[in-house]
């Protein structure tokens, strides 16, 4: 299935650490780790076309003019609760990120989002964006969360997750062409409970160990 928005990182360390996190025998502590590396890892491709800015340096040869990256320019914006497993290695690549949070639960009867927290960098609109949430399910949560960022004046926005079904990158392109959807995985589909198939389970309790 091809989806122009749709970014799918394809690394066998990737992989291998998503295999790992799929079987339902692997617990929070090591689920944890490998989200976050996975994070860091996907966070290399993300930012693929972040501007750079020329800058003065001098070597211990001579002056050169060198580019470096705005980190400053950034926010990190996990989708509360899953998505903070993700910002740690996102901040590891880049530091000097702001962090905003978007808390949202999906209904357990309507799976529709419903928000109870947003706080966000008071200079958001002018940062270049990296929406975190490893489940991309049917997108409602996602899409809701990029609703209120586009609200508060955002423009440049991107979506980072980890496993994506095709129902919520679909929304994705219809609700928010402009955002571009990076996955580490694109599985099959969602079940009746609108839970991804094969997926990795509720990533929220995994992670926190609430289940
Ligand atoms: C999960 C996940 C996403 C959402 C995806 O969160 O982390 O935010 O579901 O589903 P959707 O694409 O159908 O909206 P959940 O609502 O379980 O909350 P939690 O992270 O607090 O566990
Ligand atoms: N949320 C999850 O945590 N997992 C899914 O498969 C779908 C939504």
């Amino acid at each position: 299935m091809a989806f122009q928005n749709l970014h799918v990182v394809d690394h066998p360390l990737i992989k291998h650490k998503l295999s790992i996190m799929r079987e339902k025998e692997t617990g929070s502590k090591d689920f944890r780790q490998l989200l976050e590396e996975i994070a860091m890892l996907m966070c290399y491709e993300v930012t693929r076309d972040i501007p750079v800015v020329d800058v003065e340096i001098e070597t211990p040869v001579s002056k050169m003019i060198a580019q470096k990256v705005d980190g400053k320019k950034m926010a990190i914006i996990p989708i509360l609760r899953a998505g903070l497993g993700m910002v740690d290695g996102i901040l590891t690549l880049v530091p000097v990120a702001k962090v905003g949070h978007i808390g949202l639960y999906r209904d357990p009867d309507t799976h529709l989002p419903v928000e109870y927290y947003c706080k966000l960098p008071f200079d958001i609109e002018d940062r270049y964006i990296i929406v975190c949430d490893p489940m991309l399910a049917t997108g409602g949560s996602a899409s809701d969360a990029i609703t209120m960022l586009k609200g508060r004046g955002c423009k440049q926005i991107k979506l980072l997750c980890l496993v994506a079904a095709p129902e919520g990158v679909q929304k994705m392109l219809e609700d928010h062409p402009d955002v571009e959807v990076y996955t580490a995985a694109l599985d099959e589909k969602l079940n009746d409970h609108k839970y991804i198939v094969p997926g990795l389970g509720d990533a929220g309790d995994r992670l926190f160990g609430t289940k």
